[in-house]
């Protein structure tokens, strides 16, 4: 049977949900770079790009990557020219007749948009490079290896492959292991729980070490995304997230990984955008009061009330002992580090805490936040 194509119908909600998530995602991450003074290059990767639309002419990824380059107002190709700084698209489509499509979607995408561009020359003119490899092949090039190596480069990785096969323990290791890379991933969580004893899954993923809870079907892409955390070493700090789509009876999910904290505190506000609760699903993961009933209270959801009461535990048994260390244990688990601030000043008022040095409240830029330590009375 010819396996379905995505681009050839209309996008499905949940396929809208994901790329979404992907322009927000981008959209927070990219003026960080087209912004910082000692990034020489900007990469940008679609390994799985699609021809570009789906059947209605709505855009795929590597058109949402191109909308979010250029800005709402066009603000980010006055500011990379203004700069001098230099943005490179690799959008990848192993299928030829698909990537030709490609050609034309990004072509088309450029002339409009040109039509309408005050700028003498488009930023983006000949920055586009399509290519019809396999992501196997690519992960292989010297070429590709050399741009992740390079820490004057910033590189922005979106694979959204069809099911798992293509991201394995090695690849993922490669990308979290390159400096200012961050990658996003699509992951069919269903498909590995439920086939996690067939060999052709096992060759992708160790799914011995899946402790799947039958009774919690929709926590399955959480169980994917440790396996990956857990891929990463003790000693690293690195952080992921996760995002879980449900469609129909199944559940798909996004997995995002950087070395930055401020990486990850854009893509955690993002996931918080679009669930209050948790921050993480669009199928109420945590089971909390849905909005519009009588005890929904975004404030008090099972998520923040679990990562607040085990941060408190943390900070009285001295295990975290300063701002820095509570911000960034927030933030590893998913939450936006304000949550922090709360159980901070709480402790303050309740006199079973007292701060040394200056008590700020700041939770965003948390790499830039000034410390203080925690002395438990
Ligand atoms: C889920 S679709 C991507 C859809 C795209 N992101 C969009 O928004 O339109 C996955 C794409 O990867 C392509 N593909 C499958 N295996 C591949 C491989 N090994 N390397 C590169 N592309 C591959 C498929 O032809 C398909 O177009």
């Amino acid at each position: 049977m010819a396996k379905k194509d995505i681009n050839k119908e209309p996008f499905h909600e949940a396929t809208m949900l994901k790329l979404d998530i992907f322009r927000k995602c981008f959209r927070e991450w990219f003026p960080v770079f087209v912004h910082h003074s000692s990034v020489k290059k900007i990469f940008i990767y679609d390994m799985f790009a699609g021809s570009g639309t789906d059947s209605e002419g709505n855009p795929g990824s590597p058109i949402i990557l191109l909308e979010e380059a250029r800005g709402n107002k066009r603000q980010h190709c006055a500011d990379l020219a203004e700069n001098h700084k230099h943005v490179v698209f690799g959008f990848n489509e192993k299928e030829k007749e698909k990537r030709e499509l490609l050609d034309k979607a990004t072509e088309d995408f450029l002339l409009k948009c040109k039509s309408a561009c005050p700028l003498e020359k488009c930023v983006y003119s000949n920055t586009i490079y399509c290519r019809d490899a396999s992501f196997e092949e690519i992960m292989k090039s010297e070429k590709f290896r050399a741009v992740l190596a390079n820490k004057s480069y910033a590189k922005f990785v979106l694979l959204d492959q069809y099911g798992f096969s293509q991201i394995t323990k090695d690849v993922f290791l490669k990308l979290a292991t390159s400096p200012l890379t961050d990658f996003i991933f699509f992951i069919s969580s269903s498909f590995i729980k439920r086939f996690r004893d067939v060999d052709a899954v096992k060759t992708y993923i160790d799914t011995n070490r899946l402790d799947f809870e039958e009774k919690k079907p929709k926590e399955c892409h959480r169980i994917i995304a440790d396996y990956f955390r857990n891929l990463i070493p003790a000693d690293k700090e690195y952080y992921i997230h996760h995002f879980t789509i449900q469609k129909g009876a199944n559940y798909y999910g996004l997995i995002f990984g950087t070395n930055h904290t401020l990486g990850m505190e854009k893509f955690v506000k993002v996931c918080w955008m679009e669930d209050e609760n948790s921050g993480e699903s669009n199928c109420n993961i945590d089971n909390d009061f849905e909005k519009g009933s009588l005890f929904y209270n975004p404030t008090n959801t099972t998520k923040k009330i679990k990562i607040k009461e085990e941060l408190e535990l943390l900070i009285l048994n001295g295990k975290i002992k300063s701002n820095i260390e509570g911000l960034k244990w927030v933030l590893s688990h998913g939450c936006e580090p304000k949550l922090f601030v709360d159980v901070a000043k709480s402790l303050v008022e309740k006199k079973k805490v007292k701060i040394q040095g200056r008590f700020n409240r700041q939770s965003s830029n948390i790499h830039r936040v000034e410390e203080y330590k925690i002395e438990v009375l």
